[in-house]
């Protein structure tokens, strides 16, 4: 008998993380944990149950044509284990599209003791089988998630210390099980600071991270930074324009990310979906950049789907329309062309 095990091959993983940021595709985060799932489903006052879950995930992922702007989706952990109506796994769903599936581990957050108003992610804990789990279940990529607030007095160098530690740690295990990790250090928009703030915070928080990463011999060429844009905070008084906010970000990445990222993308953090994408064109209309500079929105890319679905099937092809609508109008700010014109096109 012929022996007709195959090897799987070894992924090399600065190709899978420069797959991910090719020059117009981005990454659809659709991670949300129970929690953050239920706030998302109680703004359009649906059920939030497992099969409701399950039938707006593959809402999305059987979008036809979403293969032509999103490179990955990045899954919440029971949803990687989901099936589509027909019995096809999700992460098998869209592979077969070309879509590279990953994989949320962090396992949210806690209070920071002796830090009010502070936050550490936690997860490391079994960490290392869980990520044998995923990558058996056809995960290519990880994602962590650190969450630094800014208010009176904080962040506080401990809480950038720590969470930083704690992504480098995330990093070099997911390196090690052969998935790329997307390493994700979240200064909030929430608050009233102004843009000044949050450069210095996002700045502190780049530069605390980069360290820890290479503390812990990460290999920078194998992951990608996922990040919030350098803009005021949601209350603050004196907004600024997309092209300030583009010229702030990539000015501070030019300072504290090393070159051999091969590439950053954005979260949306709370900015409407308008919002986000003008931004995110205005960053690309510069034109020098070391980097991709790319997309990894969750709620800038699905609001509009999940309230055209707001839970009933009859609304399912005008939600993927709109998802896939508002994937091709990221796409193109991606690249630098989006006008915004062509929302009422
Ligand atoms: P938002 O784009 O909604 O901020 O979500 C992105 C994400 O994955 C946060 O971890």
């Amino acid at each position: 008998m012929l022996n007709l095990e195959i090897e799987m091959p070894v992924q090399d993983l600065n190709n899978v993380a420069r797959l991910l940021v090719p020059p117009s595709k981005g990454i659809l985060a659709a991670d949300e944990s129970l929690g953050t799932i239920q706030k998302r489903f109680d703004s359009v006052s649906i059920e939030n149950n497992k099969e409701n879950r399950r039938s707006y995930r593959e809402l999305l992922f059987s979008t036809p044509g979403l293969e032509e702007y999103i490179s990955g989706v990045i899954f919440f952990d029971e949803t990687i284990k989901q099936k589509d109506s027909n019995g096809k796994s999700f992460p098998q769903l869209l592979s077969e599209k070309g879509i590279m599936p990953g994989i949320k581990v962090d396992m949210g957050k806690i209070d920071l003791p002796n830090f009010p108003g502070e936050v550490i992610t936690e997860g490391l804990d079994g960490l290392s089988s869980r990520l044998k789990e995923y990558s058996s279940l056809g995960a290519v990529f990880t994602k962590w998630r650190a969450e630094i607030n800014i208010g009176d007095k904080i962040p506080s160098l401990n809480c950038i210390s720590t969470n930083s530690e704690a992504l480098a740690r995330f990093a070099a295990l997911s390196q090690e099980a052969g998935l790329v990790p997307m390493v994700e250090p979240e200064t909030m928009m929430k608050g009233n600071h102004d843009i000044d703030r949050a450069r210095e915070v996002t700045a502190s928080v780049l530069q605390n991270l980069f360290l820890k990463l290479k503390e812990h011999a990460v290999d920078f060429s194998k992951i990608i930074l996922k990040i919030n844009m350098v803009l005021p905070g949601k209350d603050c008084p004196s907004q600024v324009t997309p092209d300030v906010i583009a010229t702030e970000t990539v000015e501070l990445f030019k300072k504290f990310v090393p070159k051999e990222v091969p590439g950053i993308v954005f979260l949306s953090g709370g900015q409407t979906s308008v919002q986000a994408t003008e931004n995110l064109n205005a960053i690309n209309q510069i034109k020098d950049s070391p980097w991709p500079l790319s997309f990894s929105f969750g709620r800038a890319l699905q609001d509009e789907a999940l309230k055209v679905w707001a839970g009933n099937p009859n609304n399912k092809e005008l939600a993927q329309k709109a998802l896939l609508k508002r994937s091709k109008l990221v796409s193109l700010a991606r690249q630098g062309k989006y006008r915004k014109e062509m929302e009422n096109e």
